[in-house]
């Protein structure tokens, strides 16, 4: 046998324990493959707009691969950006940072990456609001720490209460990370809900907070977003405040997103980043024109979700078996399928967990969502309504067609 197509001996790294490609990746697989073979499989598992980069960011990316900004950019990121990035922080958050509590990467992911790289032992842990995004536990597991899960309740609105958080915190906490408005849930913090907990917080010097501020532009109903360091100013030299222009100006493809947080901190960051890869130069200078230049298509996006949000909430709810929280922001409803559990469908299969009610959607209803277990909450189910009003109809009439069917 040719030698180069003998399989060899691969032995993962330990540091990847259990860590697979995420579940979300895998239903997308999926329901592709489903498609492939000809079903008309609505898809709502992503976490991406649906609506195209801005023209003017475009642009603006075009005119900088046309005008050579198409070198090797600074390590933390372009002189440019990351004065547009002080400026956003001003503009929006009322927070002052200086160009060096600031860096840039290739997507809040991998701010998250350099973050936990850049601070966690092993042993060290970090508490985790759940539901939540599952990328946080597996790069805190990369980086060596302990993901330390908090179950936020729906009768709390899935917001992290005060009393949980002073049970989970320990003498090895590092990080409290909070989302808000939170991918799965959508939940956001008020004022009121983020007082009680940053005052936990004072009381606990050794715990730093990273506030994962990416869904900031999508709240509804007039919410006003705040982040913590803004709140309570005492906690800014020990906070990351992490954000990035993916969601808000959609514009995933482009990879950039960036934190501001205390000097020693950003610079272990460059630290890890260095041995990585710096963020796409002509990305760099699109987000510029994404924090620079006109921000109306904010207000209208932010007006299309929230009809589509109610839409779905309204779908759902009219259900027999399942039950949906209106959601403050994101685009993500999560809602319970409690109710369906232990009804049996056409075909027998018993539906005993949220995972096996969105295998019965995407295998028999042609629905791809995510069961709330991915995201550390059971039994629930994640829908992405960055999807058109039609399709978000047309699946909510199969997820209640569905049900119906179940005995
Ligand atoms: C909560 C949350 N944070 C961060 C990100 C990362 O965004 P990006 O790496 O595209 O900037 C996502 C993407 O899904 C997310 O849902």
């Amino acid at each position: 046998m040719d030698k180069s197509t003998q399989c060899s001996d691969f032995r993962p790294a330990g540091r990847l324990g259990s860590i697979g490609v995420s579940e979300i990746l895998k239903i997308g697989a999926a329901a592709a493959r489903l498609k492939r073979e000809g079903r008309p499989v609505i898809v709502l598992g992503a976490g991406e707009p649906d609506f195209d980069t801005p023209d003017n960011v475009k642009q603006a990316g075009e005119h900088a691969i046309r005008t050579g900004k198409t070198k090797y950019p600074p390590l933390e990121g372009t002189p440019e950006l990351k004065a547009a990035i002080v400026e956003k922080f001003r503009r929006e958050n009322g927070l002052s940072y200086a160009p060096d509590e600031v860096t840039v990467s290739s997507g809040a992911k991998a701010i998250l990456y350099n973050a936990f790289m850049a601070s966690l032992d092993p042993g060290d842990e970090v508490i985790l609001a759940a539901p939540y995004w599952t990328t946080y536990a597996d790069i805190v597991r990369i980086a060596g720490g302990t993901p330390v899960d908090v179950v936020c309740r729906e009768e709390n609105g899935f917001r992290l209460t005060a009393e949980d958080l002073e049970r989970a915190i320990t003498p090895r906490t590092r990080w409290l990370l909070l989302n808000s408005p939170s991918n799965p849930s959508g939940a956001a913090y008020t004022e009121a809900n983020l007082r009680p907990i940053t005052e936990v917080l004072l009381r606990h010097p050794h715990v730093w907070l990273m506030s994962d501020d990416i869904y900031e532009h999508l709240v509804y109903d007039g919410l006003d977003f705040v982040t913590a360091a803004q709140i309570e100013p005492a906690l800014k030299p020990r906070t990351l405040t992490v954000n990035g222009v993916s969601k808000a100006y959609a514009m995933t493809g482009w990879r950039i997103g960036y934190a501001a947080g205390p000097k020693p901190l950003i610079a272990a960051m460059a630290v890890v980043q260095s041995q990585i890869s710096m963020a796409c130069s002509v990305s760099q200078a699109a987000a510029v024109e994404a924090l620079n230049g006109p921000q109306e298509i904010l207000t209208e996006r932010r007006l299309a979700f929230q009809r589509r949000r109610d839409l779905v909430v309204d779908a759902l709810n009219a259900i027999d078996g399942i039950a949906c929280r209106k959601p403050e922001g994101a685009f993500y409803t999560f809602a319970s399928c409690a109710g369906l559990i232990g009804r049996r469908a056409p075909d027998g299969t018993v539906i005993d967990s949220d995972a096996t009610f969105c295998r019965y959607l995407l295998e028999q209803h042609d629905v791809a969502v995510v069961p709330g277990s991915c995201f550390g909450l059971a039994p629930y189910f994640r829908i992405s309504y960055a999807a058109s009003e039609e399709s978000l109809r047309e699946a909510c009439a199969r997820i209640a067609r569905a049900c119906v069917a179940l005995s």
